[in-house]
Parts: C-alpha cells; structure tokens; sequence
C-alpha cells in the first residue's frame, strides 16, 4: 500500500477519542509502510518500541505548524521515502500541508473545523488546507459536513467513521456479569448506568448526575459510573455529593476495568451537547460503539454527530433536548423494560458488528490512502 508519514498530535500512549481512532486503524495497516510523527508523552518509550512501525516524537509538546515543522516532515519524509504525508487535525497541523511541497491528506473529526467553518478568517485558512490535499479522511458525517460548510461546496472526502474493536468490547455472561461488577465494588442486582469520557463540559456528565438524582427516587439502588478522567472531575464528585446522586467517578481506568465496566451496564448514557452556539459539538462518540459492542443500549445527547453513533429507537435513545428530566424518563424506562433492554443490546451490537468493525474500516483507509496517491484530483 502507500507508503506515508502520520504527523498528529494524538497518540497513544496519551488517552481520548483521536488517540483511540488513529490507533485502531493504523495499527491495522501494513507496518513496513507506516511511520508516525508525534509528540512525546509519559510511557511513550516503551510504547513505541512494541510497536512493528516506525514512531518517531517531537521534543515540543505540540506540533505547531511552523517553518520548523515543515523542514522536520520534509525530512522524514525523505528518509523515511514516504509517498503521502497525512496531517491530523486539519487545524492547526494541517496548516504546513500547503508548503511541504509532497502530497498530503489530512483527517478532520468535527470540533476542530466546527470554529474555522464559522469564522471568516480562519475559514480561509481551512479552505487553503482542504484545497491543496490529495485526500480528506472524515471520522464521520458531521466531520464532513463542517468541512462542507466551511468550502461551500461538497467535499469529496473518504469517510471512515470512528470503530470498534469488536473482540474486545463483547456481551458478557450472567456469571461474567456478576463477576465485573464483584470485582468493581458494585451491587450484584442494582440497576446500572454507566458512562466514559474524558470529563469536559460538552460530555453533559453534569446532566447525567442531575438525572441520577431524579432516577434514585424511583430506582432506589440504582448506581451510576462515570468513569474518565478530566477537569471537570472535581467539579462533578462536588455536584453529585450536593443533588446527593448515587454516582461515584472513579478516574481512569484500566483497559481491562473499562471492557468489564461496559460489559455490566444495563444502559450507558453520555449526554453531550452542543455548546457556544454551535462551535463545540461531539465529533461522533467512539464510546456509544464501544457500549453498542458490549450489548448496551445508550442514551445520547443531540450533538454534532452523536446522532450517527446511536440511530434513535434502534440502538439507543437520542435526546434533542438532554435534561435531568427528558434523560432520566428515557435512562428509566429502559430500566423498567428488560425485553427492550435486550432487544436494543443486541441490535446495537449487530450494528456495530456490520459496520464499525475497525478490521473493515482500516481496509477502507488502506483503499483511500492508495486511492489518494493513484488519483490526485484534477
Ligand atoms: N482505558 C480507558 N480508561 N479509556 C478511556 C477512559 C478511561 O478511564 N476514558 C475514556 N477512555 C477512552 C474511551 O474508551 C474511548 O475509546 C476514548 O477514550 C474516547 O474518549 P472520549 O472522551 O469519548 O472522546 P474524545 O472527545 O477524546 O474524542 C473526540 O474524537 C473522537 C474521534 O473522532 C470526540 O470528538 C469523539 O466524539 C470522536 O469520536
């Protein structure tokens, strides 16, 4: 396949959506033809040297799109004799495309075009970005649009939404059930909801305690985990303690706690929303397919492209309007219906099998990476 360098901000071993998604799909990639350039990050030694590719890592903590950048990729692009570069994000990275004088494509996941899209200013510098690439990889439709949005005209772009790894996140057995939630201190027969992200205020997690609260009137044991680790941690346990919500926000956890957590849900719900007028939205939501793949129905806020992550009715409910209140009719009235609880599981799983397995969607990139290369337009 085409050879390329990947030049990103986000990569393992650093944790959250763009992390996940290029590593999902990269390390399905043939490694003779992949070398990575990123930014350093507690661990990243040891990570890269597992890896059967080539990772190479700035000094900066950030990529910032500079004379310097352009001469550093330049030049691994000639050691390396790469044949595409691909830059992520489009902004502010994907600014050195235009002066590296090689191909490149660039991925854009939403909420870093939403601004750019909006803003004249710097509308005209993603244009120039969008303009001068082989090839536009989109993590979704939303991702898309906003890129469409921002040229004025269609953008003929290679979607490949965000996955999942579908060996991972699996249904568990009652006696696997059990076991998850004995080993993560939660009542065996307890009505479960569970949420993961990183904490930020777009993630609604404060209407989510809100709703818990109400819920607890009515589910007497229910529990609620949010786990993730964020800025907003702090704020949320005050919140949670104060409306007095049965939800405890346990941090980070690990890989294997994170696939036992989803797997003894009875509902996941993360609540996000769109915040200044439209400039912050959710880019898709990996975690809906991560719970979608355990057999979980969920529970989304209407943002950006949430709404193609869970399809409404069959795979979970999206609220327009995510309040305490419209979230904790929706989150009750799974719990209350244990054969449509099971019903919406399996078809969210279903779903994810046919067309969010990353070994499917990493054979599409490997399409359009050669794709870009063989067929530049114009
Ligand atoms: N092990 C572990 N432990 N993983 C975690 C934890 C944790 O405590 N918390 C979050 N993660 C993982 C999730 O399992 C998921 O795979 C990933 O981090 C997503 O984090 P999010 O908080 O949901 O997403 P994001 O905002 O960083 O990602 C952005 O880009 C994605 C890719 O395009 C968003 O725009 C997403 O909507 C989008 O899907």
């Amino acid at each position: 396949m085409t050879r390329h360098l990947l030049v990103t901000n986000d990569f393992p071993p650093k944790v959250g959506g763009i992390q996940n998604y290029l590593w999902e799909l990269w390390r399905r990639l043939p490694p003779q033809d992949v070398v990575v350039h990123t930014t350093p990050y507690e661990g990243a030694d040891a990570f890269d040297a597992a890896q059967p590719f080539t990772v190479t890592r700035s000094r900066e903590p950030w990529l910032l799109p500079g004379p310097h950048l352009v001469r550093r990729v330049r030049r691994l692009a000639r050691s390396h004799a790469v044949d595409l570069v691909v830059i992520d994000p489009a902004l502010p990275a994907g600014l050195i495309g235009p002066r590296l004088d090689l191909p490149y494509a660039v991925i854009v996941h939403g909420a870093e075009v939403a601004v750019p899209a909006r803003l004249p200013g710097a509308r005209r510098l993603l244009r120039r970005v969008l303009d001068g690439a082989v090839g536009v990889v989109a993590a979704g439709g939303y991702a898309a649009r906003e890129c469409e949005r921002a040229l004025g005209h269609p953008l003929p772009a290679f979607l490949i939404p965000p996955g999942v790894d579908i060996d991972r996140f699996k249904h568990q057995t009652s006696a696997e059930r059990i076991e998850a939630r004995r080993r993560l201190g939660l009542q065996i027969g307890a009505p479960t909801v569970v949420s993961v992200s990183r904490l930020v205020p777009r993630k609604g997690m404060d209407t989510l305690i809100r709703s818990a609260a109400l819920l607890a009137g009515v589910h007497e044991d229910l529990q609620v985990v949010i786990a993730g680790r964020g800025r907003d941690r702090r704020r949320l346990t005050r919140l949670a303690a104060r409306v007095g919500a049965p939800v405890r926000l346990p941090g980070r956890l690990s890989d294997g706690d994170l696939v036992s957590l989803y797997g003894c849900a009875d509902v996941f719900a993360m609540l996000c929303r769109t915040r200044w007028r439209g400039l912050e939205q959710e880019g898709f939501g990996i975690v809906f397919l991560e719970a979608a793949a355990a057999g979980v129905p969920q529970v989304a806020g209407r943002s950006g492209g949430a709404h193609e992550a869970v399809v409404d009715g069959e795979t979970g409910v999206v609220l327009d309007e995510a309040t305490p209140r419209s979230a904790a009719a929706a989150i009750g009235a799974l719990l209350d219906d244990p054969d449509r609880l099971k019903e919406i599981g399996d078809a969210a799983r279903r779903r994810v099998e046919a067309d969010f397995s990353y070994d499917v969607l990493a054979s599409q990139l490997r399409g359009a990476l050669d794709a870009m290369v063989k067929q530049p337009p114009g």
